[in-house]
């Protein structure tokens, strides 16, 4: 503990000199969390990246991440301490698939999740994150075809929200949400009877929980289906004791720290990002010091891919 107040000492000074801003995902190792200037979920980020005045942007989350703080920002430095922080929902779609799959839906709109390269974000005509993409959606001619990637279980939240049949789901996961089973939310929920259950759209169990919801078997007023800054807003503002969490389990860090007196249960403990994981004390200070690795999108396929962006951005609360 001594030697990560140390190393967080040694960061806050470079950050200085550097100019940099630390913006850290809510899935980030405790330590990282705690010398985050921003915390926040991938649109809170998203925000943050675009109205920064920094020099300097360490990313304390996944490639795709800072690949759009660098979209947002090409005349700044976007640093990830290490590069191998990638995102297997991510990696489910790539540029040829889609291309393959637009061209049998000549005309749909593509509503791409922000958990996407640059590449296939240039393919897009909308970005969203969990926390906006029903508004995304919403905001889109009811007529209109809609193309919606790479995440299945995020895509089938957001149909049935939205109640739109015209909508192409791409059949692309999370591992670690995936991993989050209906039976997994089963179990603790029984144990824990009394527990608000907070359900990122991402996970295995989102679309069980819905049709579950909807035969009145989970309880309206204390099931929700939440992007990581949704659920921290909401087990601020409740008046619950005990909160059944289904995602990454990083969360609990900053949800314990924020609500003292409040209990918090992983529907999963195992849900665990090794992608996330990867960002370090050691790592985020060697970035700072030797300014690597920076984070470059070719000016082509920026352009292409800022419209997306900046619609996702701008779309939502
Ligand atoms: P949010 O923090 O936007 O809910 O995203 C979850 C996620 O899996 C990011 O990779
Ligand atoms: Fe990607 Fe899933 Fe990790 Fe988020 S939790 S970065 S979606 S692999």
């Amino acid at each position: 503990l001594r030697h990560n107040t140390v190393l967080q000492q040694e960061i806050r000074l470079w950050k200085e000199k550097r100019n940099a801003v630390i913006l850290a995902h809510n899935y980030e190792l405790p330590e990282i969390q705690d010398i985050a200037d921003v915390l926040g979920d991938s649109l809170a980020l998203a925000r943050a990246a675009a109205k920064t005045d920094a020099d300097v942007i360490v990313f304390c989350g996944v490639h795709f991440m800072a690949e759009t703080a660098a979209i947002l920002n090409p005349e700044k430095t976007v640093l990830l301490p290490d590069l191998e922080a990638g995102c297997s929902l991510a990696d489910s779609i790539n540029v040829e698939q889609l291309k393959a799959w637009k061209a049998e839906h000549p005309g749909a709109v593509v509503v791409s999740y922000v958990n996407t390269s640059a590449g296939v974000k240039a393919e897009s005509d909308y970005c969203c994150t969990s926390s906006n993409a029903v508004q995304v959606v919403h905001s889109i001619p009811v007529d209109q075809e809609i193309l919606f990637l790479p995440d299945m279980f995020l895509g089938s939240y957001v149909q049935r929200v939205t109640g739109r049949e015209n909508m192409h789901i791409w059949m692309g996961e999370c591992h670690v949400h995936a991993g989050i089973t209906p039976t997994d939310v089963n179990n603790v929920a029984r144990e824990y009877p009394d527990a608000d259950l907070l359900i990122h759209p991402e996970c295995g169990c989102s679309t069980s929980s819905m049709y579950m919801l909807a035969d009145g078997l989970l309880p309206q007023d204390k099931t929700h289906l939440l992007s990581t800054g949704g659920m921290l807003n909401y087990a601020k503002a409740s008046s619950a004791n005990t909160f059944i969490v289904a995602t990454e389990t990083g969360i609990l860090h900053q949800m314990e720290k924020a609500n003292p007196g409040k209990k918090f249960i992983a529907a999963n403990p195992h849900a665990v990002c090794p992608f996330m994981k990867k960002i370090t004390l050691h790592n985020v200070l060697e970035a700072l010091q030797e300014m690597n690795h920076v984070i470059e999108v070719p000016s082509e396929i920026r352009a292409r891919a800022k419209t997306p962006i900046d619609r996702m951005i701008a779309i939502g609360s």
